[in-house]
């Protein structure tokens, strides 16, 4: 553990990538190595507590499992350290993945001609998990992950949801004080992912740490206790949701479709709108027009949107006014994804 009792500290990080392909002709040849440098990971410092769930959302591209990637000793900062219950994981990825459970969308954590408990075994074994604690533990990760009573199928049998599960047992065997988890609740049904998200706030009680990913921001309110907005590879918020939400200078936010019609200059009517709202975000789809408004304390809306639209050949077609909710402070403080922003 650090000194301000960080299980998980990652200071300065960053990681930069070559994109592009280099082919065995080119090396042949010695040409110029032409491929773009990319900076995925910009200095990250970001620390979890004990019994803290910290959680990591941003954009498409943002960073987000190049940093877990970085945190699970999967891959190596390009610079910038990473401790783990005091252990430096750069210098050390064996001794700090002995306190690690990852669970990574994507990588290949399970075998599909094994049994589900079969899985655990082997992986219990590569843990070097003490041989008179394994049965115990498989049962009790597997009761944990509610799969005890088809642990004996293959898991090339298991759903989707199940198979996520295992991914999830198979992080839990070793008790880790840490748990990394990109993105688990992806492809999962909504009660399955309302259990699971169950399941990570009972390994808070038991006194673990988590650091989620998630693209679903009602997930990360209701499960973090922290929040960290990450775009293009650096850390440009972070606090308690509630914290992020006064973030939003808004008491409220109003969701609204126009309806416009042929003569309606687009932009006229977005400005005119910005008159009295804040403009948070616009998209168009044919003539309806998507508005997210945040709303100074005790803005008339209603008329005033009316008398607006009327001037700009519109009409309201829809208004929804709520509180102001994660999902507000994400649009209002990243970029569009990476992948879009080219
Ligand atoms: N192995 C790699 N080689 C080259 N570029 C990479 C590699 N891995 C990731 N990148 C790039 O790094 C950037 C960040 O990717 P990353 O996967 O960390 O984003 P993310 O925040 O997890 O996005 P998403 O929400 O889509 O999962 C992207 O531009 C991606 O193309
Ligand atoms: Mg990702």
């Amino acid at each position: 553990m650090t000194g301000d009792g960080a299980v998980l500290a990652l200071s300065g990080v960053s990681k930069t990538f070559r994109q592009g392909r280099r082919t065995l002709a080119q090396r042949v040849r010695r040409a110029p190595d032409d491929r773009r440098e990319v900076c995925a990971v910009d200095g990250v410092d970001l620390r979890v507590g004990a019994g803290e769930i910290l959680g990591l959302v941003g954009p498409n591209g943002a960073g987000k499992s190049t940093t877990v990637r970085m945190m699970a000793t999967l891959l190596e900062p390009t610079r910038g350290t990473v401790e783990v219950c005091g252990v430096d994981a750069v210098a050390e990825p064996g001794r700090a993945r002995r306190h690690l459970g990852v669970v990574i969308g994507g990588e290949r954590s399970v075998y599909w001609k094994l049994t589900g408990r079969e899985n655990l075994e082997y992986f219990a074994a590569l843990y070097h998990l003490p041989p008179r604690v394994i049965g115990a533990r498989i049962d009790q990760v597997l009761r944990d992950t509610d799969l005890l009573d088809r642990a004996g199928d293959y898991a090339e049998r298991y759903s989707t949801g199940m198979r996520q599960r295992l991914s999830l047992a198979r992080a839990l065997l070793q008790e880790p004080a840490v748990l990394l988890l990109d993105e688990p609740t992806s492809g999962l049904d909504p009660r399955s992912a309302a259990q699971l998200r169950e399941r990570i706030a009972r390994l808070r009680e038991d006194g673990r740490s988590v650091l989620i990913t998630t693209h679903n921001m009602e997930e990360a309110d209701r499960l973090c206790d922290r929040i960290a907005v990450i775009d293009r590879g650096r850390v440009v918020r972070l606090g308690a949701p509630a914290e992020l939400k006064r973030l939003v200078e808004a008491d409220q936010v109003a969701r609204v479709r126009l309806r416009v019609g042929r003569s309606t200059a687009d932009g006229e009517l977005v400005s005119a709108v910005g008159a009295f709202a804040t403009v948070a975000d616009k998209r168009a789809d044919g003539a309806d027009v998507d508005l997210v408004l945040h709303l100074p304390p005790g803005t008339d809306l209603l008329p005033r949107l009316v008398e607006v639209a009327q001037r700009h050949d519109a009409v309201v077609h829809k208004v929804d006014i709520e509180p102001v909710t994660l999902q507000d402070v994400f649009l209002s403080v990243t970029g569009p994804g990476a992948e879009r922003a080219g």
